[in-house]
């Protein structure tokens, strides 16, 4: 363990004998080294005394390397840091050859840097957004300890299509080239390792429910899959879902969960993370001076942070937002252009940018839903058409979160099956949820990728997970 860490020292007024391990970013005037190791943003300026530096050694000082010095720390003579390093000695721990290392002291593409996914945490945005990734993860964790959640972890191979949407990947020990065959000539899945079709989970619900009707509170987080074949910058086929589920809550108490829930980690974030999303606060607003003055942001990102922690979401039912809908007019720049809708239709995100970003100008929680646009087991209201559904919608990412409060009578869950083509057999498990003690119970999910992108101003969902999984895409 380095007995230092670069964010430590950085605050140290005690000037003495320091050890620090890290990469080097660049290394001017064979003088000044700044020296990242992951644990801020900020580099700290390492100063070589050249003259006394066996030449070869300095040589072997480029971007990339890994390094081990030995130095005073000093009050800097520089602007904007407060403390540097005069070295006494540098060992070089790792090279890098400085003609080839593919993330060069410049500014890069976000598309060159995916290509690079294995290095471009190396870069000031990517490791901005990783820590924040992490804190937000912690966050999550905390609040659920602290409200008297227990952390369910659901399987990843499933029996079951949660969703009932059919975007699953099936997993098989079956020899694809020669599987075994019914008599009828079709794959024979009896015979697969678990006796039946199993997939990688769309979601911990239905598992989560279970629990949930004994233990009470309970919370998942895990990764998810979706075979959808979306390509947008939204969109992940691995990503990782934070799954609620409470026994006696209806949806308004989901409403007030999720929006307290919210603004609970999106305030951890402002309070632990500073450095960071003054950074990446920084960095987009730079990126928005690019743009035509219309399509700029109103708000920056911090901004943007501290409004959803400081207002109330707004609470509008899916048939009041299609009111607003059919009688906005459309905006002369096109730009939300296809606003009138009819009952009953599934929202596109222009839709849902309008109500958020045009109409309401925070964030919206869309309750319930036609019943038809929405999963089959989501309680249905007593007008027989909708069901207890929430969407949560978030300025410049659309849905973030969707949830429910769950069908509890077994007679409308069976009926609701039917209609659907779900067969009892395959979820006679969830069934006798509502067989023995059931009770009102609800809860949400929320896409934690599009958490991190409100967090931190990225635009693509590529962009906040280590490693993307998108159509005709896993290389890493
Ligand atoms: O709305 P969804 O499909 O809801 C469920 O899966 C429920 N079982 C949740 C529950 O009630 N326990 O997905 C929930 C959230 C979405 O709002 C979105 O934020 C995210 O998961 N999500 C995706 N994120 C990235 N890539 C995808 N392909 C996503 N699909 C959904
Ligand atoms: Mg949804």
């Amino acid at each position: 363990m380095n007995q230092y860490t670069v964010a430590t020292l950085l605050k140290e007024t005690n000037f003495k004998e320091v050890h620090i391990k890290g990469w080097v970013r660049t290394f001017r005037a064979n003088r000044f080294i700044a020296l990242n190791d992951g644990s801020t943003i900020n580099n700290i300026q390492c100063v070589v005394d050249f003259e006394n530096t066996d030449e070869n050694i300095l040589k072997r000082i480029t971007t990339g390397a890994a390094v081990a010095i030995t130095g005073d720390l000093v009050e800097s003579q520089g602007k904007g840091q407060s403390v540097e390093i005069a070295v006494t000695n540098i060992e070089i721990l790792g090279d890098s050859d400085a003609e080839t290392y593919p993330i060069q002291p410049k500014k890069h593409t976000f598309e060159f840097l995916r290509e690079n996914a294995h290095l471009r945490t190396r870069t000031n945005t990517f490791s901005a957004v990783m820590r924040l990734r992490s804190a937000l993860s912690f966050a999550i964790h905390k609040y659920f300890n602290d409200n008297g959640f227990y952390y369910m972890h659901t399987p990843i191979i499933t029996g079951s299509d949660a969703e009932g949407a059919g975007e699953m990947f099936r997993v098989s020990a079956l020899d694809p080239k020669n599987p075994p065959l019914t008599e009828d000539g079709d794959v024979n899945y009896k015979e697969d390792f678990f006796g039946k079709e199993t997939n990688l989970t769309v979601s911990g619900q239905l598992e989560a429910e279970t629990y949930a009707m004994s233990l009470g509170k309970v919370y998942t987080f895990g990764p998810t899959f979706r075979a959808e074949n979306s390509n947008t910058s939204r969109h992940l086929a691995e990503f990782w879902m934070i799954e609620p589920e409470v026994a006696f809550m209806d949806l308004a108490g989901n409403m007030d969960l999720a929006e307290d829930f919210m603004k609970s980690v999106i305030t951890y974030v402002l309070e632990n993370c500073q450095d960071d999303l003054q950074f990446l606060d920084d960095r987009l607003f730079n990126e928005e001076k690019t743009k035509p003055q219309a399509e700029r942001s109103e708000m920056r990102l911090i901004e943007k942070l501290k409004f959803v922690t400081e207002n109330n979401f707004k609470r509008v039912s899916y048939t009041e937002a299609i009111d607003i809908l059919r009688n906005s007019k459309p905006n002369k720049k096109k730009k939300f252009k296809y606003i009138i809708e009819e009952w009953g239709a599934d929202l596109q995100s222009e839709h849902e940018r309008f109500l958020v970003e045009k109409h309401f100008k925070s964030p919206v929680i869309l309750f319930d839903y036609p019943a038809n646009i929405k999963a089959f087991y989501m309680r249905l209201n007593e007008d027989g058409k909708t069901v207890r559904a929430m969407d949560i919608l978030f300025p410049g990412i659309g849905e973030i979160v969707g949830g429910s409060q769950r069908e509890e009578r077994l007679d409308v869950l069976k009926e609701k099956m039917a209609a659907l083509d779900i067969p009892e057999e395959e979820l006679w498990w969830y069934l006798d949820l509502r067989k023995y003690g059931t009770a009102v119970h609800s809860g949400f999910g929320l896409g934690f990728e599009r958490l991190v992108m409100f967090a931190s101003g990225m635009t693509n969902i590529r962009d906040v997970i280590p490693y993307p999984r998108t159509p005709q895409n896993a290389e890493f």
